[in-house]
This record gives C-alpha cells, sequence and structure tokens, in this order.
C-alpha cells in the first residue's frame, strides 16, 4: 500500500485500499486526502475531501453487442449490478438471452433481448434503433460480438474475409456511428473489445486479426471525431476464455508466451472494462491490453 509522509515537501496523501462489500474482487482506491502542502504556496494542511471512486452506472443505458454469453454477459452482469439499464443483444443463443434477462428482472434490474445478425449491416443500424426504442437512449456501447476463425491467409477465401470484417469491423463502425447520431451532442462511452494480436498482426487468424487492427485504428479515429462528449477506448485481450465452441478445457500451451504466465481472469476483464467506461473522464483513444504482456513477446 502506499504511503507519504507527513514531512514530505510536496504532497502527503493517505490511500487506502478499500474493496466495497458487494464485490471482494473490485479494487478501486478510497483516497483520502488529508494533508496537502503546496510548496512555494501558503501551506494548505487538513482534510479536503474523501472520494469513494467505485464506479456508479446508475441511470445509464448500456448496449454490450454478444451478451447472451461469456465475456459479453459478464459485462452485462456487471453494469447491471452497478444500475445501469440494459440491451442483451445475441444472435444465436436465445435461451442463454432469456435466461440473462430473467436472471437480471430477479434482481430488479431493467434488461432487453434484442436479436441482431451484425453480419448483416442492416441489422446493425435497427438493433441502435431498437435499443433506443426500449430503454430510450443509450450512452454505453461496447463492441463485443465477435467471429474468431482459425484461418491462415489460403484458407482465407473472399466469403471468410468478407464475414469477418463484417461482423468485426463494419458493425462496431455502424453501431458507433448510429450510437453518437442518437446521443445527438450527449455524453457516452464505447469500448471496442480487440485482441493483441491487433497490434501486432501474424499469420494465424488472418482475417480476424485484420479486423481487430481495423477496430483498434477505428477506436483511435472515434476517439478523435467523437471527442469532446464521446470518450472511445479500446481492451485488448489475451487469453481470458478458451474459443467459442473449444469447451472449458483451457490449453496451457497457449500461455508458454505469456510472461504473467497464467491465463487472465474474467473478474480482471470485466474490472478493466468499468474502469475504460466508468474511471478518469480524461482517458480517450487509449488501447488497454489486458494480455499479462503477451503483446511484448
Ligand atoms: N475470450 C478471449 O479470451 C478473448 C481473447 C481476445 C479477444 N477477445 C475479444 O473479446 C470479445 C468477447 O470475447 P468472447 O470470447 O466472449 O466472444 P465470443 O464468445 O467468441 O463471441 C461473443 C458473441 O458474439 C456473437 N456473434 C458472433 N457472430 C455474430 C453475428 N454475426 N451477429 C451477432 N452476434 C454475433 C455471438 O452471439 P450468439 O451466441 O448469440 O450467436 C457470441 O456469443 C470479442 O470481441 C473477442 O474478439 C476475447
Amino acid at each position: 500500500m502506499p504511503s507519504f509522509a507527513k514531512s514530505d515537501p510536496c504532497i502527503a496523501l493517505n490511500l487506502t485500499l478499500a474493496p466495497t462489500p458487494i464485490e471482494p474482487a473490485w479494487r478501486w482506491f478510497n483516497v483520502s486526502f488529508r494533508h496537502v502542502r503546496f510548496t512555494g504556496h501558503d501551506p494548505i494542511v487538513g482534510t479536503i475531501g474523501s472520494m469513494n471512486q467505485s464506479p456508479d452506472f446508475q441511470g445509464r443505458k448500456a448496449l454490450v453487442t454478444g451478451s447472451a454469453k461469456r465475456l459479453g454477459r459478464a459485462f452485462t452482469e456487471a453494469l447491471a449490478a452497478r444500475g445501469a439499464q440494459v440491451i442483451v443483444h445475441y444472435r444465436s443463443s436465445s435461451e442463454e438471452a432469456e435466461s440473462l434477462v430473467e436472471q437480471l428482472a430477479s434482481q430488479g434490474a431493467r434488461a432487453v433481448p434484442l436479436k441482431a445478425d451484425l453480419g448483416r449491416p442492416e441489422q446493425a443500424l435497427t438493433l441502435v434503433e431498437q435499443a433506443v426504442e426500449a430503454l430510450g437512449g443509450l450512452d454505453i456501447l461496447v463492441n463485443s460480438a465477435s467471429i474468431f476463425e482459425p484461418l491462415t491467409l489460403m484458407e482465407t477465401d473472399l466469403a471468410a474475409w468478407e464475414r469477418n470484417l463484417t461482423v468485426n469491423l463494419t458493425a462496431p463502425f455502424l453501431l458507433s456511428q448510429a450510437f453518437a447520431r442518437q446521443l445527438d451532442g450527449g455524453e457516452g462511452a464505447i469500448v471496442n473489445m480487440l485482441d493483441w494480436r491487433a497490434l501486432r498482426p501474424g499469420d494465424d487468424h488472418l482475417p480476424y486479426t485484420i479486423a481487430k487492427a481495423g477496430l483498434a485504428a477505428l477506436t483511435r479515429s472515434l476517439a478523435q471525431a467523437l471527442a469532446p462528449n464521446i470518450r472511445v477506448n479500446g481492451l485488448a485481450l489475451g487469453a481470458i476464455l478458451p474459443p467459442s465452441g473449444a469447451g472449458a478445457q483451457k490449453d496451457d500451451t497457449i500461455i508458454q508466451d505469456v510472461p504473467a504466465g497464467r491465463w487472465g481472469s474474467v473478474e480482471e476483464t470485466v474490472e478493466a472494462l468499468l474502469f475504460l467506461l466508468g474511471g478518469p473522464a480524461y482517458v480517450t483513444g487509449e488501447i488497454l491490453h489486458l494480455d499479462g504482456g503477451r503483446h511484448l513477446v
């Protein structure tokens, strides 16, 4: 735990780690400013105030794409638990979507299921329209739905190329544009789910990687185009969950090249997402790696 002496010539802060009782894994700092002194100015000593920085999403309206299962579901559960009204978007996982809506409703959250195939651009636009109609607006968008196909260059035909680019890049573009339009100058936040591969393109999962690289570039362009009212950040993941369809089994050869020497957890991923959505409002255009250092190797 960091500590600073009162005698520090510039500034002395007492920092305490205070996990909330609701979620012990949540490690936002409770920061108490007790003894603050600026050199060259009249000394100011005393308790200035205290802030609990645990993010509150009360009254916020969120669309997380691909939210019936896996990471999208965890993101939606976390936002709803903190007061957000949520859209549960799905394409084929209708049963999981319905069960999530029921679960959230039983916890007192407002959740609306919406189906859309993001491989069909017109349905991406309809999804935003329907979400706005259902919740009366949106101010959080998480582009999480994705397809992850293990295709090399020679295995990638035009149909596979188009499928990967449409779901992983064109849909986030259309959704972000429609999201910004309906906000009409209001404040909001977008997080695009990326992959460490997006910034280190290799020769595996080729069309997926190129689409995610485009999404990383789009993240930075959107951050400028939509400033100052809409913040846009990216979350570049490493090994968190085995690929969908591969079962729950974790193939540990994947983590041989991970400096942290382990898989990342869903809880850590949620924590990073909430930081990008509800943390310092001065953060935009950032791509945060949650990959145990994989992108460095
Ligand atoms: N899991 C990881 O370890 C990891 C690592 C690196 C990056 N990421 C990124 O993190 C995000 C979430 O990962 P994840 O593993 O939870 O994703 P995922 O399970 O592979 O996919 C999430 C959802 O995307 C939806 N989806 C796929 N094609 C769609 C389409 N045409 N239209 C609408 N929805 C479609 C699916 O919805 P339905 O089930 O309803 O069809 C699926 O449940 C993704 O963007 C992924 O690239 C994850």
